[in-house]
C-alpha cells in the first residue's frame, strides 16, 4: 500500500440504478472496479460471517449497518483487488454519518475523488425495484419504504455534504440507462 487508492462514492436512493451504471463502467473501462457496499455485506452474511445476524437485521429494517463492519469490507476488497492500482467506484456508501465517519478514521492511503449523486424520483425508484423482480429479502415495499425512510433522513445529509465541499457530481437518474452512462462518462473523465 505504498500510493493511494483512488474512490470514487455513488449514492442514490434503492433502485435508482448505481449497481447498474458501476457494473457497465467496469465492463467497459478497464481502470475501474465498481465494489457494492450492500453486495459485500450480502455476500458477507451468505459466506457464515459473525456478523451475519446484524447485517440480516439492518437490511430487512432498511437500516444501516454498523460501519467498522462496511468499511473493514471495503478495505478487504481494495487490497484484493490491487490498492493503489485502480479508480473504485464504491456504490451505497457513505449512507449516514457513522458510515462517513469511520470511512475518513479507519481509511489511511484513500483519495475521494468526489461522490456521483444520481437522482432520481422515488416513483420511479419503486417501479425500478418492482421491475428488478429479486429475490431479496428488502425488494418488497414494506422494507421500500424504511429504505427510503433512511435514505431521506440519513444519506440525504450526506449527499447535501459533498455538495458543500464541492464534491459532489451529480447526474439525472430518471432518464434510460444509456443516457445516464453517458453523464457518468462525462463525470469520470476528470
Ligand atoms: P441500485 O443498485 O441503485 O439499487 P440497480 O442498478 O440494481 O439499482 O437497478 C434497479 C433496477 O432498475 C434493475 O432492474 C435495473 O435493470 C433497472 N434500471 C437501472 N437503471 C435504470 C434506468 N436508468 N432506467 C430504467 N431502469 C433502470
Ligand atoms: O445498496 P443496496 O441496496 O444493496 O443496500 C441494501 C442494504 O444493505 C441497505 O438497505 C442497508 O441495510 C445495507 N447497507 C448498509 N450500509 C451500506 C450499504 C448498504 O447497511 N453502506
Ligand atoms: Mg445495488
Amino acid at each position: 500500500m505504498d500510493g493511494k487508492a483512488r474512490v470514487i462514492f455513488v449514492l442514490g436512493g434503492p433502485g435508482v440504478g448505481k449497481g447498474t451504471q458501476c457494473q457497465k463502467i467496469q465492463e467497459q473501462n478497464e481502470e475501474f472496479v465498481h465494489l457494492s457496499a450492500g453486495e459485500l455485506l450480502r455476500q458477507a452474511r451468505e459466506s457464515g460471517s459473525e456478523n451475519g445476524e446484524v447485517i440480516m437485521q439492518c437490511i430487512n429494517q432498511g437500516t444501516i449497518v454498523p460501519a467498522e463492519i462496511t468499511v473493514d469490507l471495503l478495505r478487504q476488497a481494495m487490497v484484493a483487488h490491487g490498492w493503489e492500482k485502480k479508480r473504485f467506484l464504491v456504490d451505497g456508501f457513505p449512507r449516514n454519518e457513522d458510515n462517513y465517519q469511520k470511512w475518513y478514521d479507519m481509511m489511511e492511503a484513500v483519495e475521494v475523488e468526489y461522490c456521483v449523486f444520481m437522482d432520481c424520483d422515488v416513483d420511479a425508484m419503486a417501479e425500478r425495484i418492482k421491475a428488478r423482480g429479486s429475490a431479496r429479502s428488502d425488494d418488497n415495499p414494506e422494507v421500500f419504504k424504511k429504505r427510503i425512510t433512511t435514505y431521506n433522513e440519513q444519506t440525504k445529509p450526506i449527499i447535501d455534504r459533498f455538495s458543500d465541499l464541492g464534491k459532489l457530481r451529480r447526474v439525472d437518474g430518471n432518464l434510460d440507462v444509456d443516457s445516464v452512462y453517458e453523464q457518468m462518462l462525462n463525470i469520470l473523465k476528470d
